[in-house]
């Protein structure tokens, strides 16, 4: 059997449901860990408490609804998991108080070596983790959007979707990379509307100008589409 190669990326994800992590292991971003181009270690927060009970929560202090989770075990996980050597690595902490995720934060996540996720529940994670780890490794907290998810785990697997794909030798075809709506190519325009076989379908026909073979009326056709979608979506450019 040939060895794997070194990983281009690294992936941990601590997390109190490990199982969500799972469709990971599907279509591009299994085909990547399968291959070796990135490496994913799953880690259950739960295996760093000492109690019979696995605690992972507390009441908060101040009061309020809601627990929040316990310092001690995301102390003790997370210096297990970064290790000594942080060098190149983001903790990246999904949060819907984080730093809204955009395009560009995935592009520059995916020229780091190694994120480790933090997948918080409940009201979150004790303030005194983020703190302490802000200090001594990359640390991002970053919102998937103006909404309020279960916890930090679908985050974690759109951010590391979204990563892995820009990686070199993950996708087919580069180019489809180039000219998908978000792409700096695009200006911040949303991607142009796609149609394929068959011509005709339940009435509605292609555009002819997609059947035309003119590269230069089509492209200018694809720009316009591209700059009303955007528009009518009252999405900014740039
Ligand atoms: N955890 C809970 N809600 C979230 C959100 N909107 N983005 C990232 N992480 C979250």
């Amino acid at each position: 059997m040939t060895p794997l190669p070194t990983p281009l990326l690294r992936l941990d994800v601590v997390s109190i449901f490990p199982e969500y992590l799972s469709p990971l292991s599907l279509s591009l971003v299994g085909k990547a860990i399968t291959s070796g181009l990135v490496g994913l270690r799953v880690h259950d927060l739960r295996d760093w408490t000492h109690d019979r009970h696995r605690t992972v929560d507390d009441t908060p202090y101040g009061g309020g609804a809601g627990m929040v989770m316990k310092p001690e075990p995301w102390g003790e996980a997370l210096d297990d998991v970064l290790g000594d050597d942080t060098a190149d690595t983001t903790l990246v902490v999904p949060t819907p108080s984080g730093v809204p995720y955009t395009q560009a934060v995935a592009a520059s996540l995916a020229t780091r070596k190694r994120l480790v996720f933090a997948c918080g529940r409940y009201e979150g994670i004790d303030a005194r983790v983020m703190a302490y780890y802000r200090d001594r490794v990359d640390t991002q907290e970053i919102s998937l959007g103006d909404y309020v998810l279960n916890g930090g785990e679908v985050a974690a697997l759109a951010i590391i979707e979204s990563v892995v794909r820009l990686l070199p030798g993950v996708i087919g075809n580069p180019e489809s990379l180039v000219e998908e709506s978000h792409s700096p190519d695009l200006d911040g325009l949303l991607e142009y509307p796609v149609f394929t076989k068959p011509l005709e379908w339940r009435g509605l026909s292609v555009p002819d100008v997609l059947l035309s073979g003119h590269h230069a009326k089509i492209s200018a056709w694809r720009r316009e589409q591209a700059e009303r979608l955007t528009s009518d979506r009252q999405r900014p450019t740039v």
